[in-house]
This record gives C-alpha cells, sequence and structure tokens, in this order.
C-alpha cells in the first residue's frame, strides 16, 4: 500500500488539512493509508517529507463537516486528524453520515468539537488584560492564558471585535496574538514571565469583582466548575475569592436583616412589592421597576443544556413572579410536550426582567420593550447564561434575538439557522408564542406553528448533543391555540407588534 504523507504548517492548520483531505477523499486514497504530521512537530524527524497530492479535482465538504472539523481539528488529540479524514472519506459513500449520533467517528468528532467550543468559551471568560507602559505611545494591553486545545487563532478574532480600539497581544505555551489596533498576526509562543503581573487597571478589577460578588448566589462547587480553580492563578479577582466566601454567610444574613422598607420604595398606585428574593428585585435600572409588581427571574436547573429567552414577563408573570406561567406560556408548554422537552430541564428567561405595559381601566395592556430597557436589563440575562453555559439558546421573538445575539436579528430572516452569539454559543432564532397566538388566519398559524416546532426541535437536538440538526421539514401538526381558546385562553393583548 502506498503511504501518503500530509505536513501540516500547523496544529490548527484547518486550510491545509481540509486541502490535502479533500483531494485525497476524491482519489479514493484509504484512510489508513495517509499519515498526518504537522510541521513544527515533525521538523528533526527522518521520513515527515510531504507526498504530492493527487492530481484530481477536490471533494466538496458539505457545510455540517466543515463546522465540525474548524473545531475538533483545534483538539489536541493527535489522532484528529486521521479521525476527520476518515469521516470525511466515508461521507464520499454515506452522505447521511453526520446524522448517525452513534457512529463512533461522528460521535467522537462531536465531543472533540465540544471540547474545544467549551475550551474557547474558559478563554473568552478567563483572559485578563494588564496594561503595559509604553512612554509616549498609547497604552498596551497584554495577558497570558493557558489554553488546552489550539484555540488561539479561532478565538483571537472575539477580542479583536471586543476591544478593536485598544493595542494588545494574548500570549500562550504555544503561540500568541498580537493586535495593533489594524491588524491581527500571530507569533511563538511565550512563557509566563512574559506576561506582566500587576498594574493599576488590577486594582479596579478588584473593587469591580467585591462589588458585583453576591453572597446569596455563592454556591462553591458551581463557582469552581464555572470558573475551574486551575485558572485562577492569571485572575487578579481569585485573590479575592477565599477571604470572599469566609464572608458570605455573614453578609448574606445582613442582607435578609435589613427590612424592605429601607430599600427604594415602589410608585405610587401599584401593588406593594413582594419580598425581595436576591439583588435582581432590588435592581433600579431602568423605570420599569416602579410600575411593575415585582421582578421576573429566569428559573430552571442552572446546568441546563437548553435556555429559552422570551421578550418580557407578561401580567400572570409579573403577579407570580415567574416566567411563562401566563397563555404564552401555556402554548410553549404546548410545543415542549409535542417536541419531547421536560420544562424542568430548561432554563426559562427573558431578555426584559419588568413587565412593561399601558394601564387601561381594569387592564393592563403589554408594551414592548425599549432599547433601553433591553440594554438595562442586559446584564441580568449575560449573567444568566454565563452561570447556565447553555449549549443552545432559543430566542423567542425579535427583542430576545437582539438582546441574545446583541444584534439586530429579524425572526423572519433568521429563524431555521444555528447562528452564533459574540461568545460563539449556539443561538436559534423562531416566532415568540404570544405572536402565534394573535395570528388569525388557519393558514398563518399553521405554516407559523410548524416552523415555531422546527425550531423548537432543532434547539433540543443541538442541546442533545448533535451539532449537525438540521429544521425538519414543515410539519402538519395542527395549531394548538384553537385547543387553548376552548380552554378560556385567549391571545394576548394587542400592542406587541415588536415581537
Ligand atoms: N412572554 C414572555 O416573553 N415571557 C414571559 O415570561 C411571558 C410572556
Amino acid at each position: 500500500m502506498t503511504r501518503h504523507s500530509v505536513v501540516l504548517g500547523g496544529p490548527d492548520d484547518l486550510g491545509g488539512w481540509l486541502a490535502a483531505a479533500a483531494r485525497l477523499a476524491a482519489a479514493g486514497i484509504a484512510p489508513e493509508a495517509v499519515e498526518w504530521n504537522v510541521r513544527e512537530e515533525t521538523a528533526s524527524l527522518f521520513g515527515a517529507e510531504p507526498s504530492p497530492l493527487p492530481a484530481v479535482e477536490p471533494v466538496a465538504a458539505p457545510q455540517a463537516f466543515r463546522d465540525l472539523a474548524r473545531l475538533a481539528l483545534c483538539h489536541g488529540d493527535r489522532e484528529r486528524f486521521a479521525l476527520l479524514y476518515r469521516l470525511l472519506f466515508r461521507l464520499q459513500a454515506t452522505p447521511g453520515l453526520l446524522s448517525n449520533r452513534a457512529d463512533g467517528d461522528v460521535s467522537r468528532a462531536q465531543i472533540l468539537a465540544k471540547n474545544v467550543a467549551r475550551d474557547r468559551h474558559k478563554m473568552t471568560a478567563f483572559v485578563r488584560f494588564r496594561e503595559v507602559a509604553r512612554e509616549g505611545e498609547v497604552p498596551a494591553f497584554v495577558a497570558w492564558f493557558e489554553p488546552e486545545h489550539h484555540i488561539l487563532r479561532l478565538t483571537a478574532p472575539f477580542f479583536v471585535r471586543r476591544f478593536a480600539s485598544q493595542v494588545f497581544s494574548i500570549l500562550t505555551p504555544a503561540g500568541s496574538a498580537h493586535w495593533d489596533g489594524t491588524a491581527l498576526t500571530f507569533g511563538r509562543g511565550a512563557a509566563r514571565h512574559d506576561a506582566p503581573d500587576g498594574d493599576r487597571l488590577e486594582a479596579l478589577w478588584l473593587t469591580y469583582y467585591a462589588n458585583i460578588f453576591n453572597p446569596a448566589r455563592l454556591k462553591v462547587d458551581m463557582m469552581k466548575s464555572e470558573m475551574p480553580v486551575k485558572y485562577w492563578k492569571n485572575l487578579p479577582e481569585a485573590a479575592l475569592i477565599t477571604p470572599l466566601i469566609r464572608d458570605a454567610r455573614a453578609r448574606m444574613q445582613t442582607m435578609i436583616a435589613t427590612p424592605a422598607a429601607t430599600r427604594p420604595a415602589r410608585g405610587p398606585g401599584y401593588a406593594p412589592i413582594a419580598e425581595p428574593a436576591g439583588d435582581l428585585s432590588a435592581c433600579r435600572a431602568c423605570p420599569l421597576h416602579a410600575m411593575a409588581t415585582q421582578a421576573v427571574p429566569g428559573s430552571g436547573p442552572d446546568d441546563a443544556r437548553l435556555m429559552i429567552v422570551g421578550e418580557q414577563p407578561g401580567d400572570r408573570e409579573d403577579l407570580e413572579g415567574k416566567p411563562f406561567v401566563g397563555p404564552a406560556g401555556q402554548l410553549l408548554d404546548e410545543a415542549l410536550r409535542r417536541v419531547g422537552i421536560d420544562r424542568n430541564t430548561i432554563y426559562l428567561t427573558n431578555a426584559v426582567k419588568h413587565f412593561h405595559f399601558e394601564p387601561r381601566g381594569k387592564h393592563r395592556l403589554h408594551k414592548t420593550p425599549t432599547r433601553a430597557h433591553v440594554q438595562a436589563c442586559s446584564p441580568w440575562l449575560r449573567a444568566e447564561i454565563t452561570t447556565v453555559e447553555p449549549d443552545v439558546i432559543l430566542a423567542m421573538g425579535a427583542t430576545a434575538a437582539r438582546a441574545v445575539l446583541g444584534r439586530e436579528a429579524p425572526v423572519r430572516a433568521s429563524r431555521g439557522h444555528v447562528l452564533h452569539d459574540a461568545e460563539h454559543r449556539r443561538v436559534v432564532v423562531t416566532w415568540h408564542p404570544a405572536a402565534l397566538l394573535r395570528l388569525t388566519t388557519r393558514e398563518e398559524k399553521r405554516v407559523a406553528w410548524a416552523e415555531f416546532l422546527a425550531d423548537l426541535r432543532l434547539a433540543h437536538e443541538i442541546a442533545e448533543g448533535s451539532p449537525f440538526t438540521s429544521p425538519e421539514p414543515t410539519n402538519p401538526d395542527g395549531h394548538p391555540a384553537d385547543a387553548l381558546a376552548a380552554r378560556g385562553i385567549s391571545g394576548l393583548p394587542a400592542g406587541s407588534a415588536g415581537r
């Protein structure tokens, strides 16, 4: 058997790997006949010369495979190149292979991709920049990070988008990334002592962290899994963790003992606020708190794989203090049942935590929250997403989509696809159930309901572990609004066109 040796430019050389793999697969070269090497790892070995690639038209790798390879190829596992080639090779005879989760190669590649996605998430959460003095020049920032996988090239653009106007470098043992304000370049690896240790920003970080630390929410195990101890050494705030944990119980007792009367008052004429259930209920970041009965926090397990985000609490939610308990919630429950999702396993929340409405006689008419409301509430949503760290977020309606993605994402154009937020989390956009309740014609209801179920299914499949899901074709399930109406549940009040 003739052996083919491929030498890649680096451990994360997706372009080089894909170019070689697509030609080898087109020429029908068996996976066992291909040897994958990385230039810097093999430079000193004999026999790591690349073989000429077959002169054939390369195969086209499907998008789902490319998405998988983009992540899995950055894993530290030495077998990843061979594994992915085996998959590409087998895909030629079995185009539906990627949806077979029981297949050993498919599931192994998915695990690698998931590990890499998690490592990237940790990097976006735990990189801390320190200022370095550069006389007469704009300040520059340097961060040290030790990723588990080869994620630097893939993840550096995230920091460029976030800090485009700064000059910074991220140093890791295997490579470094540099942004000079206009171009992103990559260089050699560095050592821990190449990155500075302390600066004036550190004091700011420490004050900030001590202030946002909420003793009532302290769960030490959860904190350690979210912020693994191995990252602590590079986080300035880690120095505070032990004393803050020690003092947490006493601070929580003080919070509980503080009478509600000492907290800011409600507006006149509204129901008294329920006993505050934590910091959210004391939020005064926008004027909505003055009209609403209470803030409605998200609910569900904090290790849920699927997070569903709505717009804002409605009338019933405002009174009960729980999300999705009114008519829209009942429609959502029906959809969850049809797709086979147990509501107790998902985390449900809203982009805005207070009810925005207009009093009309005895009624309170829903009003779409403004951009300013969504903006003011975004730290709460971010905190929920960071704590739960779901595999996928289903954003229901345009307001939720904007809040989650940080950009406009009209539902009609965005739904049915897997999108990504700024931190590369997977996001599926769909209709808001309240919008479904307001549809009038039978045909509109049928189509929108089928789309809603398909989007929910897509999110569910991702949460269950398959990154290769595609929306299902239009579903013939009937719209359940009529059944809800029969039980005395009608559509929500008009006035929420933005959903
Ligand atoms: N609509 C939402 O967006 N959220 C709720 O909690 C209820 C209705």
